[in-house]
């Protein structure tokens, strides 16, 4: 079994999501929105970002990627295995995704995006781990900053185990 650190506690995790649902209301006050998770990861962080939204009104849609590689780290290869359904032509969009590492997902997923023609596209990420970043791609709201190291709870899975977990943890031992 492995070894949970704590990194962020349910607590903190509260207080940061609001600030940044502050952040979003502040920048689209007008609709339309939409908030596009990517799954499975961003699951429990979308579900809070809403609600802590004080809007009436808001589209949600999720897309679905899988990518190539070792079980903890992208190949560079991604592909979409369930699409985005509703239209983004001329609607404000926030992807909303677990962790940017390499960049390589977001910077596909925003290639990939833009085709459908919104008026605008942000990333919202709820960690932004650096040390391994390959593809350089902008984040516009970001939760928590990361040097590095392998986080699970809160979405974030090692080999499916641990995204119910409530808080953030670093896995110490594999
Ligand atoms: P990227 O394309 O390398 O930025 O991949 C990001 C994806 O890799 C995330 O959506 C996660 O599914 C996975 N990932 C990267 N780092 C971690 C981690 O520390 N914990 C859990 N999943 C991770
Ligand atoms: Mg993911």
């Amino acid at each position: 079994m492995e070894e949970l650190k704590v990194l962020f506690t349910p607590e903190e995790i509260r207080k940061r999501v609001e600030e940044l649902a502050l952040k979003i209301e502040n920048d689209f006050p007008e609709d339309p929105l939409v908030l596009i998770g990517i799954l499975k990861g961003s699951f429990i962080f979308l579900a809070d970002l809403v609600r802590a939204l004080k809007r009436k009104t808001l589209e949600i849609d999720f897309i679905r990627v899988k990518s190539y590689g070792y079980s903890d780290t992208s190949s560079g290869e991604v592909i979409i295995t369930k699409d985005i359904e509703i239209p983004l032509d001329g609607k404000n969009v926030i992807l909303v995704e677990d962790i940017v590492d390499t960049g390589i997902t977001i910077d596909f997923l925003l290639k990939h995006l833009s085709l459908h023609k919104p008026k605008s596209i942000k990333i919202c990420a709820f960690i932004n781990k650096l040390e391994r970043r390959e593809v350089e791609v902008s984040l516009d709201y970001v939760g928590f900053t990361v040097e590095g190291g392998f986080l699970v709870g809160y979405g974030l899975d090692y080999a499916e185990r641990y995204r119910h977990l409530p808080g953030v943890y670093e896995v110490l031992k594999k």
